[in-house]
């Protein structure tokens, strides 16, 4: 079967990865998770000291970005491939609250949304990959043979995401994640460039009442109509 390219797209704590995964699996595709990317380039700036509690160094960062090399490393004991920042995993350090409560401001700079996505471009210009973001069918590959854009309510997500927190040991009040997820969701709906919009070919799954394997399902059934 000819290879295609997947994009999925939609809001935080969607479940976007786990399908993805799943999916690319199945296909023997390459699964790349770009907000992963975006996650690494904000550990960066908490590194570097250009994050305080508020605010961000933006002229800083732009400076520095040469000084990031992002990289992913296929893991065969987990079967996926983590992120790499600087040839260090940065995969437990990318999830944590204090990075999701900064990413999406780090997202809305013109230049690292530019490298990020030129690197993205040419992990998939072969086709065969699964790649999951919030701009992959509108702006990265808008040429995508299937896009999806994944919805759920704000509380299904915030509650898996604290859920997710909880298991690896991470002491948060689901208040406090489900602001993270409504905060996160504005700015990544209002910012200038490559704001989160449905493309118009995009196939919208609400997966708030549909299990994994549901989704799972679906998703091959419509790669196979291709
Ligand atoms: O997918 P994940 O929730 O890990 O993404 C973290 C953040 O990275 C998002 O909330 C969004 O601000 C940003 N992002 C983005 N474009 C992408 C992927 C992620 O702006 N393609």
């Amino acid at each position: 079967m000819k290879k295609i390219t997947i994009a999925i797209d939609g809001f935080s704590s969607t479940g976007k990865s786990t399908l993805a995964k799943q999916v690319a699996k199945q296909l023997g595709y390459v699964y790349v998770d770009t907000g992963a990317m975006y996650r690494a380039v904000t550990l960066f700036a908490m590194q570097n000291n250009l994050i305080d509690e508020i605010d961000f160094n933006k002229e800083e960062l732009i400076k520095r970005l040469s000084e990031i090399h992002l990289s992913f490393q296929f893991n065969p004991q987990l079967g996926f491939a983590e992120m790499y920042l600087n040839n260090v995993n940065v995969e437990k350090q990318i999830r944590t609250l204090e990075v999701s409560n900064f990413v999406s401001q780090i997202a809305e700079v013109s230049q690292v949304r530019a490298m990020l996505v030129k690197q993205q471009q040419q992990m998939g210009k072969d086709k065969g990959v699964v790649m999951d973001g919030r701009d992959i069918g509108t702006v990265v590959f808008p040429n995508a043979e299937l896009k999806i854009f994944m919805n759920a309510s704000p509380d299904v997500r915030a509650q898996r995401r604290y859920d997710e927190l909880s298991e690896k040991g991470q002491l948060v009040s689901y208040d406090r994640v489900l602001e993270n997820v409504m905060q996160r969701d504005y700015i990544d709906t209002h910012r200038e460039d490559s704001p989160l919009v449905k493309a118009d070919d995009a196939i919208e799954i609400d997966n708030s009442y549909l299990s994994r394997e549901e989704q799972f399902k679906k998703v091959l059934e419509l790669v196979n109509n291709i």
